[in-house]
């Protein structure tokens, strides 16, 4: 079955832990929290004074997207928290094999994040080393955008260099996700979806989520 992570970008931030609550009540499976530095992406969201409430009020795993330039400097940020994955995006790293390493010295699950343009052989020499790729379905940096279809695609061959390097390896997809493209996602080998307007834009979150619990 498909693992959902509501994307708290399109949560109601002035009563914040109560969403959060909400969601892992709605039977959710991981939360997925944005963060964006303004710099590797247009747009500004959360650092640890925010996630540190979110962490304590949530009964469901942390799933941390870094979008940002300085990416050690966030991880350092974060990892108190313990979050079960924190991803990062290949476009803003250098050293991608490095920080990989120290997420695992962390105890922090590691995942790469792919825009839409980035094509997957760029991490082929990684995935032996990941718990998961994120592939973006949208631009970085806002909720609510609509849904590129060429990541179905992408899905299909990134699914066939994980089946070669490392069968364990999680695709999740994030960007515009709903009940209309579930499906086309899950026949991809698509294993985690990120679901932000979605989910809270949904008068019933526990609907909304197991709409895409296929
Ligand atoms: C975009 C974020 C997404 C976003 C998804 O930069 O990474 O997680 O919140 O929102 P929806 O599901 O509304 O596209
Ligand atoms: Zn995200």
């Amino acid at each position: 079955m498909i693992l959902v992570a509501p994307s708290i970008l399109s949560a109601d931030f002035g009563n914040l832990t109560n969403e959060i609550k909400a969601i892992c009540d709605a039977g959710c499976d991981l939360i997925h929290v944005d963060v964006m530095d303004g710099h590797f992406v247009p747009n500004m969201t959360i650092g640890p004074v925010v996630v540190t409430p979110v962490a304590k009020a949530a009964t469901k795993p942390l799933d941390i997207h870094l979008m940002v330039e300085d990416n050690n400097f966030f991880i350092d940020l974060f990892a108190s928290l313990k979050p079960m994955y924190i991803s990062f995006h290949i476009e803003s790293e250098r050293h991608p094999h490095r920080v990989i390493q120290k997420l695992r010295a962390l105890g922090i699950k590691p995942a790469i994040v792919l825009n839409p343009h980035t094509p997957p052989e760029a991490i082929e020499y990684l995935i032996e080393d990941l718990d998961m790729v994120l592939l973006m379905s949208v631009n970085p940096g806002f909720g609510g955008q609509k849904f590129i279809s060429s990541v179905v695609e992408k899905a299909k061959k990134l699914k066939e260099l994980i089946n070669k390097r490392n069968p364990n390896c999680l695709i999740q997809v994030d960007g515009g996700v709903n009940d209309k493209n579930i499906h086309i996602l899950k026949d991809a080998g698509v294993d985690v979806v990120v679901a932000g307007s979605y989910v809270f834009g949904n008068d019933n979150y526990s609907t909304a989520i197991k709409s895409l619990q296929v």
